[in-house]
């Protein structure tokens, strides 16, 4: 690697104390634990104690797969659990509120899923029940610690590209979203599954915007009840700007998942790799072009970690840290509700046709 890359790969390191390691039982034993949590999971040893699902079997699939030594019969089984500290939750998103509450209340830590909850007021409340018990509660938001967006967030951060003015997610895959009957039914689909994680990305390196705009479509034939493409504009104080295009129904084979910041001395820009092959992909790419940085030119930068699984120690390792040393991990619930509010202004945008204040 360039000597000149060496602080800001040690920026995006993901690492987790011995001091900081407790008991984690998982709730949900669905497609994501099984390729992405718990194999993230046993790269950096966090220990699992146990896992419960609905399916049972499934449980018991999932756990011999990934050496988990215990099946809890039901959620009251895992909360009853006094080795466990750390509930993470991966459940179907509905009945994702009501696990939170049960564990916050069983005095356990929690790592939920994104979106925190179905709505902003639900949301609110777990992050206040969270307060109230002193319990730390975290969202799995794992892209601002994808490598290619957290070395991007780490130059920027550098001031390799001067004052940050634009930033954008240009994504236009095919995805099959049959593996999951609950997402093919829902009403919002794109920008609450989806682009959630690009939202929390562009907060993670701009900030909050204060007013935004989306127009979204469904494209004739697709299955999915939701929208399957959006346009979204961001407006920050200060003048930078944000957008995204993201598109799911392309049928014509040329996938792309690209995302570029521009700066008044130089810009980034790379590839979500997961995108091109989910969800195996591929890593990321990333090059930066900068006048404050002894770049030459276009100059690339070496991801070795891939979206899937490596990205997913992020949220725990944060909570973990959270729970050790008392420094909110950057997804804690209260801050996750920015990109809450973030996904709701854009459906309002959406349903009114206006932009909305933030
Ligand atoms: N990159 C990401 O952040 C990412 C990617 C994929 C999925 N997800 C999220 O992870 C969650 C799970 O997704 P998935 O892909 O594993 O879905 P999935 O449909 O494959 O699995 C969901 C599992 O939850 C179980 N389940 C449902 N209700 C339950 C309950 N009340 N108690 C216990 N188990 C219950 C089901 O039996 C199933 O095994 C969703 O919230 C989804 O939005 C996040």
């Amino acid at each position: 690697m360039l000597d000149l890359f060496v602080p800001i790969a040690d920026e995006t390191r993901i690492s987790v104390p011995a001091g900081h390691r407790r008991p984690i039982a998982v709730a949900g034993a669905g497609a994501i634990v099984d390729v992405a949590h718990l194999p993230a999971y046993r790269s950096h040893d966090l220990p699992v104690r146990g896992i419960y699902d609905l399916d049972r079997g499934r449980a018991e699939e999932v756990a011999a797969r990934h050496g988990v030594p215990r099946v809890y019969d039901s959620l009251d089984d895992l909360l009853k659990d006094e080795d466990v500290e750390v509930v993470d939750v991966a459940v179907v998103p509905h009945a994702q509120p009501g696990i939170a509450r049960a564990a916050l209340e069983a005095g356990k830590h929690v790592l939920c899923q994104k979106p925190l909850a179905p709505d902003l007021a639900e949301a609110r409340r777990l992050a206040g029940l969270a307060e109230e018990r002193d319990r730390r509660l975290a969202v799995n938001q794992q892209l601002r610690w994808d490598e290619g967006i957290a070395a991007a967030r780490a130059m920027v951060r550098a001031g390799w590209i001067g004052t940050p003015t634009a930033m954008s997610f240009t994504v236009d895959v095919d995805t099959d979203w049959s593996g999951w009957s609950w997402l093919v039914r829902s009403e919002r689909l794109e920008i609450m599954y989806h682009s959630i994680h690009y939202l929390d990305a562009v907060r993670s390196i701009l900030g909050d915007p204060v007013r935004v705009f989306c127009a979204a479509s469904r494209t004739p034939g697709q299955k999915e009840a939701g929208e399957s493409r959006t346009m979204s504009t961001l407006l920050f104080e200060g003048g930078a700007r944000a957008i995204l295009h993201v598109n799911h129904e392309n049928r014509t084979g040329d996938p792309r998942a690209e995302f570029r910041i521009d700066g008044d001395e130089g810009a980034i820009r790379g590839t979500l790799g997961l995108l091109y092959d989910y969800p195996h992909g591929r890593p990321d790419t990333l090059e930066v072009s900068s006048s404050a940085a002894p770049t030459d030119g276009w100059t690339a930068y070496p991801v070795t970690e891939r979206w899937i699984p490596g990205a997913f120690a992020g949220p725990m390792a944060g909570l973990l840290r959270w729970i050790a040393e008392d420094e909110p991990s950057p997804t804690a619930a209260r801050e996750n509700l920015g990109t809450l509010g973030l996904v709701e202004a854009l459906y309002e945008s959406i349903n009114s046709g206006e932009a909305q204040a933030l």
